[in-house]
């Protein structure tokens, strides 16, 4: 079984942007580590059922749609994690019309064993303008309020995680022009193990 590194973060943080750098790294180095969006999973799923016609339509289906979608991803992905590593590129919680939901419920969290949890963070401000900048997303409009409140409820999730899988929780700052520091930060977690 190989190990699962969960990346989250809230929309827009730049979990993706981070990942992309770690793994350039780690393919140098030949190391056989899988990028996996969950998101990526869901849509295909979604879409299948036209259900959805984009990924930012995902989290406001009803919520037992949703959890049904969630699952059978996490079924798939745990094949890969079979036989790789996984950066698992994924939400600790995800903003529905009902609340705050589990990225990783109990049934998922039993499907895919956590290495470690990497929680990107970034000041909320900077967020809120990366979310507008991004052109091809429908990303729903937040108050950096909102956006901090958030990222304390990931935290808060995370922990929980961690105490369901043992996981390690890390906080990653990915400051405002800086994705290297956080590339780095994280890539030195990974080397680490344990
Ligand atoms: P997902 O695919 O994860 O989309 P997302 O949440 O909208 O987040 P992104 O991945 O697009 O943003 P990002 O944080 O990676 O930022 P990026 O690197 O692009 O999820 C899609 C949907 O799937 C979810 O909404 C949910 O419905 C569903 N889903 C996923 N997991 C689920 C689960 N476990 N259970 C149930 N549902 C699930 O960067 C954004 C911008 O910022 C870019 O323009 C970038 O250039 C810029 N940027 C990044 N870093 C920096 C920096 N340091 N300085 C300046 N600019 C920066």
């Amino acid at each position: 079984m190989g190990r699962i590194y969960l990346v989250a973060g809230v929309p827009g943080v730049g979990k993706t942007t981070v990942i992309n750098g770690v793994m350039e790294q780690v393919k140098r180095e030949g190391l056989k580590v899988k990028h996996v969006v969950f998101g990526d999973f869901m849509l295909k799923l979604a879409l299948e059922r036209k259900l959805v016609k984009h990924r930012d339509e995902i989290r406001k289906l009803p919520l037992d749609l949703q959890r049904e979608l969630q699952v059978k991803a996490a079924e798939e992905i745990a094949k890969i994690a079979k036989e790789y590593d996984v950066l698992l590129d994924t939400h600790c919680l995800i903003k529905t019309r009902e609340g705050f939901w589990p990225g990783l419920p109990e049934r998922v969290l039993r499907l895919l064993k956590l290495d470690k949890i990497f929680l990107i963070e970034a000041d909320p401000k900077d967020i809120a303008a990366r979310r507008l900048g991004d052109k091809a997303r429908e990303r729903d409009l937040e108050a950096e309020e909102e956006i901090k409140e958030h990222q304390l409820m990931n935290r808060l999730s995370a922990l929980v995680y961690a105490v369901f899988t043992g996981a390690s929780v890390n906080v990653i700052r990915n400051e405002q022009g800086k994705v290297n520091e956080a590339v780095k930060a994280m890539l030195e977690l990974i080397r680490k193990g344990g």
